[in-house]
Parts: C-alpha cells; sequence; structure tokens
C-alpha cells in the first residue's frame, strides 16, 4: 500500500507559522509519526506553493509510473479557491481525503467553503497533526 500526502501552499512552514493555530510541530515529525505508526505502508509526501504542481503530482499518483493507492490531501487556501484542483481530484481514480489541522468551519467564512469536500471521499479536520493519521485510516 502506498499512500501520497500532499500539503499545498504554506503548509511547509508548518511549526512555525500562525502556531496558535496550526500547533508547534513541523511536517517533518508528523511524517515520522506516520511512518512509525503505519510501518507496513509506504507513506510519500509532497508540498508546493505552487497551483499547477499540486495538479501535476495528483495526475502522477493516479497515472504515473510509481502510483498511490490513496491521497491524502492539505491543499491549504486553494480549498476555498481552486476550480482547477477540484477538477483533478474529479479526474483521478484513487481515493482522495481532504483534511485540515484548523477546524475551518469554526473560522473566518472565507474558510467555510471547500471546493474539493465533494469530490474528495471525506474530510478531516481539527485536530492538529492529527488529522494525518485519521487521514490514513481513512482510507486503509
Ligand atoms: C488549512 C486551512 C486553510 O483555510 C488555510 O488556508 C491553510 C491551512 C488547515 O490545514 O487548517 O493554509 O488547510
Amino acid at each position: 500500500m502506498r499512500i501520497l500526502i500532499v500539503n499545498g501552499p504554506n503548509l511547509n512552514l508548518l511549526g512555525v507559522r500562525e502556531p496558535g493555530i496550526y500547533g508547534t510541530e513541523p511536517m517533518e515529525s508528523i511524517l515520522e509519526r506516520l511512518r512509525r505508526t503505519f510501518a507496513g505502508v509506504e507513506i510519500d509526501y509532497y508540498q508546493s506553493n505552487h497551483e499547477g504542481d499540486l495538479i501535476d503530482c495528483i495526475h502522477e499518483a493516479a497515472y504515473g509510473a510509481v502510483r498511490a493507492d490513496a491521497i491524502v490531501l492539505n491543499a491549504g487556501g486553494y480549498t476555498h479557491t481552486s476550480v482547477a484542483l477540484a477538477d483533478a481530484v474529479a479526474a483521478v481514480n484513487i481515493p482522495v481525503v481532504e483534511v485540515h489541522l484548523s477546524n475551518v468551519a469554526a473560522r473566518e467564512e472565507v474558510r467555510h467553503r471547500s471546493l474539493l469536500s465533494a469530490v474528495c471521499v471525506g474530510t478531516v479536520t481539527g485536530f492538529g497533526g492529527r488529522v494525518y493519521e485519521l487521514g490514513i485510516r481513512a482510507v486503509l
């Protein structure tokens, strides 16, 4: 089983970015824990601040040379704005789980709408760094 975790814009700054909202744990530490927890699962990671690169990565995971069985996607701000990213998720034949560290429903109104929710198999939001683990469990 191969799971691909995809993080969108600004999530490269996890750990230092608005720690009151997103916590202080860097992604490297979250990934370390995930790989320990799911020892039998290959967990790959990709982060980009660029919409097109995220779309390419999703296409590649479904149709490229090294395919994933599922994607756990935190699209960051693109969640609320990107029709193109939602189209990419709809275009692939593997399950995509939408995750958010913060409880987006309890934040500013602009974050209440997700263009991804309708094309993902489900959403995990608001449990900090644990959302990646919960997202993986959902597709195992
Ligand atoms: C986020 C929530 C988004 O609204 C925000 O733009 C992010 C991170 C989260 O993980 O809580 O960049 O996806």
